[in-house]
């Protein structure tokens, strides 16, 4: 075929100038949108110089908000475009709960609920819309590839970015995530998975060794990237910090290679978390296909490595392929971005349902929650209500409208704590929305500094409602999931002086409560988002009745974790990732290697409520747990055997309310089948109007019930019966079936 190629101007264009010249684009043979994204990208690969290959497999630094003279949209890394073949350059922005770095660039973005916030609406749809948001701001502000999609599983709950990822459970986190990166690329957008894989921890995430079975990764931390993988079809996977089983996870040939390019059919390329390529040759061979940020082991390092013949031309046509087929696939080259105003009203709407679906209601004693609207005193007290609610930290961290509500603590001079990870608030103020939600009440505030204070406020009060928070960010664990001691103290001060005391906690992991028994309601907001104030004043004032669920279990202890005591590095394999100086020169230092310290993923498959389950412990609130302002109840089930299974059961209201129950379907294995006592097969979401019953059917495929067989390198459904349990949480399954398979 003829090609005919544009006469390159020999100056780099502007990502607006490419934006522009969609014409031009279609004078290309690849321009032709009925060839398949693989011959396109052929073409281009064989027009190509090596310089031009090399271009695309390594990104250009980290220049974070400024622009310059590169080709920099300002976001966390890109790679370059080449004019003379017009393929566009990849501007990435991290998005995790909404498009990031906004401030630098005097912009700024929707942010949403936290993705275990969301997690906990177990709704598809619902993530698929907040992808979609995600993917328009970022063509709007000028990206074409999302960083988000951060599905690690809580195999350790006081991970820092545990609020970043989608629970303990592989099946809900890899259906939620692949609806997510779903919603991000229909907006031609590329989508991208993180940190692949088993990055379940922050301290030491450069140096750390993650032991862990092949059995065990395929069937946990591994699952839920395929699972998201078949959903979402996603361009891009980011490899993560740590080695796994000795390798680096960005040059471990068995991650990359076997399981996600030849098991997963993984069509996309695999690109470095920042910094964390650490080789050339090893890397490429392994299966690496982009190094970023810089350019340390994919630029010069690589063409030398091609001109020795030590990475082949074939290997380097692989890397490139994958990165234009991308191009081509997300719709990237045919749909150039084109800047816009992003429409953050409409986003703050669609942040506040969101955020209603995803609170979730944990404990309400004698119905002291709905507050009902009439002459009470109200006494709300704590957690920065009468300013904002707080978000999490580090590359997630959103700049969204209004700036921070409650000002950062200050950074010292030497810098532990970096503008990185600083605490933000959103000016979206509980009490604010509590006081006009009811005007007929006395809604005071108290700071709740002094207990002494907030105890006798609360006193005076009809209901008292005090809230706590737990901040998270990147770079580093929570030391426990106990609340600061002065946030215990307060609400033990206020629990006395007022019986009907409601706990809302903003916390993007669990929390233990000490004074669980003493209070009346709990009610987890999570990181809530740009209308958090107006959700949860929704939440608590009944104008929404409360449907969100526990993706995560909440443990009575630290004590009661598979690994009590946080396996923290030595020393010399800190990179204090919250330390001041320059970032880059942080991240080189530990691309050349930190010392590797052991983790030892001994508790296996029992990865969340797997664990307790397996361990018989009592937890606070189980897997899969939520109230709502009404109640359900279930009955005749039946299990159909087919192909997989076809579980069938009733659902009814009994209560007085409106609304949403997520009924989950769990199954038992049989014993030669060595699982944990039982595994989340499906659910499905159930509208029912008071009084009323549905009677619905979970289709659970094979696949879901089958167990990773190490000898064979194959997912097998062991011989023997099943047992099918139906209700409302993992603890709560009133309905059970045995139905042999075989
Ligand atoms: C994080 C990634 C992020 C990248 C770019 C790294 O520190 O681990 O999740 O996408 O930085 O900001």
């Amino acid at each position: 075929m003829a090609l005919m190629i544009a006469v390159s101007s020999g100056s780099q264009p502007t990502l607006a100038q490419r934006s522009g010249s969609l014409e031009a684009a279609q004078h290309y043979a690849w321009s032709n949108t009925s060839l398949s994204p693989d011959d396109r990208a052929d073409m281009v690969i064989r027009e190509m110089t090596l310089d031009e290959k090399i271009s695309l497999l390594h990104g250009q630094g980290m220049p974070f908000g400024s622009t310059g003279p590169t080709e920099s949209n300002g976001g966390a890394g890109y790679t370059n475009s080449i004019p003379r073949l017009d393929i566009p350059a990849i501007q990435m922005a991290d998005s995790a709960y909404g498009v990031t770095r906004g401030a630098a660039a005097g912009r700024y973005s929707t942010a949403l609920p936290n993705n275990l916030a969301a997690a906990s609406a177990w709704d598809p749809q619902a993530a698929l819309e907040y992808g979609e948001l995600i993917g328009r701001e970022l063509r709007d502000q000028g990206y074409s590839m999302s960083l988000g999609g951060g599905v690690n599983l809580a195999r350790e709950p006081r991970d820092g970015r545990t609020f970043e990822y989608q629970g303990e459970d592989p099946l809900l986190a890899g259906t939620l995530v692949g609806n997510f990166v779903k919603g991000v690329q229909s907006e031609f957008v590329i989508g991208d998975l993180k940190h692949y894989a088993v990055n379940d921890q922050e301290s030491g995430r450069n140096a750390v060794n993650a032991n862990i079975d092949k059995r065990v990764m395929r069937e946990t931390d591994l699952r839920a990237f395929e699972i998201a993988m078949s959903v979402a079809e996603p361009g891009g996977v980011m490899c993560a910090y740590n080695r796994v089983n000795a390798d680096y996870a960005c040059e471990n040939s068995y991650l990359l290679n076997d399981v996600l390019k030849r098991d997963f059919h993984f069509r996309g390329f695999v690109l470095s978390d920042w910094g964390g390529t650490h080789s050339t040759v090893k890397a490429s061979h392994a299966g690496l296909d982009m190094e970023q940020p810089g350019q340390i082991f994919f630029g010069d390092e690589l063409k030398k490595a091609v001109e020795s013949g030590e990475v082949t031309q074939e290997e380097v046509n692989d890397h490139v392929r994958r990165v234009l087929r991308t191009i081509f696939a997300s719709g990237l080259f045919d749909h150039p971005v084109v800047r816009r105003v992003p429409d953050v009203e409409k986003g703050a709407e669609i942040a506040q349902q969101l955020a209603e679906k995803s609170i979730v209601l944990l404990k309400n004693d004698n119905q002291v929650l709905p507050i009902e609207s009439g002459d009470h005193t109200i006494a709300v007290i704590g957690g920065h209500a009468d300013a904002g609610v707080i978000t999490g930290g580090g590359s997630a961290q959103v700049d969204a409208p209004g700036g921070t509500a409650v000002p950062p603590p200050q950074v010292p001079a030497n810098g532990t704590l970096s503008r990185f990870n600083r605490q933000q608030w959103l000016p979206s103020s509980p009490l604010r929305e509590l006081r006009a939600a009811l005007p007929n009440d006395n809604v005071t505030f108290d700071s709740g500094e002094d207990p002494g204070a907030a105890a006798a406020a609360a006193k005076r009060a009809d209901v008292a409602i005090v809230f706590a928070w737990q901040w998270e960010s990147e770079g580093f664990d929570l030391p426990t999931l106990d609340l600061a001691r002065e946030q215990n103290d307060l609400i033990e001060a206020v629990a006395a002086a007022n019986p009907r005391t409601v706990v809302v906690l903003e916390t993007g992991s669990p929390a233990t409560m000490p004074w669980i028994d003493k209070v009346a309601a709990i009610v987890e907001a999570w990181y809530p988002g740009i209308r958090g104030g107006e959700a949860i004043a929704n939440i608590l004032t009944g104008k929404v009745n409360p449907t969100g669920k526990l993706a995560i279990t909440f443990p009575k202890s630290d004590a009661d974790l598979p690994h009590p005591a946080l396996v923290l590095p030595p020393p010399e394999s800190q990179m204090n990732f919250g330390g001041g100086g320059d970032i880059s020169a942080r991240m080189a230092r530990a691309a050349r290697g930190l010392p590797p310290f052991q983790i030892s993923y001994d508790e296996g498959l029992k990865v969340g409520y797997k664990w307790y389950d397996a361990e018989n412990k009592t937890v606070l609130f189980p897997f899969g747990f939520g109230l709502s302002y009404t109640t359900y109840a279930y009955s005749g089930l039946t299990v159909k055997s087919g192909d997989g299974l076809s579980v069938t059961f009733t659902v009814r209201n009994t209560g007085k309310r409106a609304g949403t129950e997520i009924a989950q379907v769990y199954s038992g294995f049989p014993a030669a089948a060595g699982e944990p006592p039982k595994r989340l097969v499906g659910w499905t979401r159930v509208d029912l109007e008071p009084g009323e019953q549905k009677t619905v059917t979970v289709a659970v495929d094979r696949d879901r019930l089958s167990v990773y067989d190490e000898a064979s390198d194959s997912w097998k459904l062991t011989t023997g019966r099943y047992d099918l349990q139906v209700g409302g949480s993992s603890r709560n399954l009133p309905l059970h079936q045995e139905v042999s398979m075989q």
